[in-house]
């Protein structure tokens, strides 16, 4: 069974009342309102651990065009985490446009927040531009959420300047879970989570308080909302809501092989002639949670799996350039690669 037919056999018993492609965007809406006010708080791993990277992106942005004033477009924004790596990395003096998309109002608003000093010409939308062209297309933790990566790569291109080039940071990596030892690795480090999270009174307490109700989930709040604003018949269960809202993120060899995960071949086919992987790097050999500072014994493992198969962590991120020739040259619709 492949990503889709994965999804709609999930969400059938609940009555979806749009073509699942629709689903997967409206859900994720919701979803995203609720979660736009503890984004930032709850998401360690992209403050800590991505300023780096993007760091290494933006390098290799500027060293395709050092003398370029960029044009960019940042795409699902979020509260603002990549657009202000790019301000910082390659200043606001070298940036002539910043556009930032997200079509949750709520996520926009923190963002115009974050960014309202950057003395930045800065645009905020909630619709995505039709006609417009950038040189810099930035994404981070987005394409998973979309129920269709290629048909975001054709889009993705007709954004693009020739020589222009998109930093796509952050998405959820099909190569490790497809790698029965990083697989493996990652379930016994789960194990070994699960048990020291059975010794905090803390998480006990949260347990019983999610329990009785008292502390829903944003994929409990995006459920109930759901329901009320005609997307299902029956409220969805949490599991349904999530699998939708991460409609890319396999958490199974069988999900990596029916299509979840992002494949950097895949991508680069459906951008098909003209674009070019010309930087990736892959990372999170403990799999996809965050644990900063591991015991040196079990970083000794991460970092012997890593040096053996250094293109299956659990996240990817690349940056792909469009040839100067290339603009508007789009690759043939691919929709079966999704
Ligand atoms: C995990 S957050 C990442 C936010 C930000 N890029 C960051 O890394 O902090 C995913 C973002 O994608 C947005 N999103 C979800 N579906 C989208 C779609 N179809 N088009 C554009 N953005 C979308 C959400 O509203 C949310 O802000």
């Amino acid at each position: 069974m492949d990503s889709h037919g994965y999804a709609q056999a999930l969400v059938e018993p609940f009555g979806p009342r749009l073509p699942l492609p629709e689903l997967v965007v409206a859900l994720n809406r919701i979803y995203h309102r609720f979660e736009a006010q503890t984004y930032d708080a709850s998401h360690d791993e992209i403050f800590a651990q991505l300023p780096a990277l993007w760091e290494r992106m933006g390098a290799v942005a500027r060293a395709i065009a050092p003398a370029r004033r960029w044009r960019i477009l940042d795409f699902g924004c979020g509260t603002g985490f990549e657009a202000g790596q790019i301000l910082r990395v390659l200043g606001a003096g070298s940036i002539a446009s910043l556009m930032c998309h997200d079509p949750s109002p709520e996520m926009l608003a923190r963002c115009r927040e974050r960014l309202a000093a950057s003395g930045a010409n800065v645009a905020f939308s909630e619709t995505p531009p039709q006609e417009e062209q950038f040189d810099l297309v930035l994404t981070n933790s987005l394409i998973h959420h979309l129920p269709s990566v290629a048909a975001f790569c054709r889009q993705v291109r007709t954004w693009l300047r020739g020589g222009g080039a998109w930093i796509a940071g952050h998405e959820p990596n099909r190569a490790c879970y497809l790698n029965p030892e990083c697989v493996a690795l990652a379930r016994w480090l789960q194990r070994r989570q699960r048990l020291r999270k059975a010794a905090s009174p803390a998480m006990w307490l949260e347990l019983v308080q999610r329990r009785l109700g008292l502390r829903p989930t944003v994929a409990e709040r995006a459920a109930e909302a759901a329901v009320r604003e005609g997307l299902f018949e029956r409220r969805p269960a949490r599991v349904a809501v999530e699998r939708l809202v991460d409609f890319g993120v396999p958490h199974s060899e069988q999900e990596a092989l029916a299509g979840r995960g992002i494949s950097l071949e895949a991508v680069g086919d459906a951008l098909g002639a003209g674009a070019e992987l010309v930087w990736s790097e892959s990372y999170n050999f403990m799999g996809a949670f965050f644990e900063p500072d591991p015991p040196r014994a079990v970083a000794a493992r991460v970092d012997r799996l890593a040096a053996k198969h250094p293109e299956c962590g659990a996240h990817v991120a690349a940056v792909w350039r469009v040839a100067p020739s290339a603009a508007g040259d789009l690759p043939p619709r691919a929709e079966s690669l999704r």
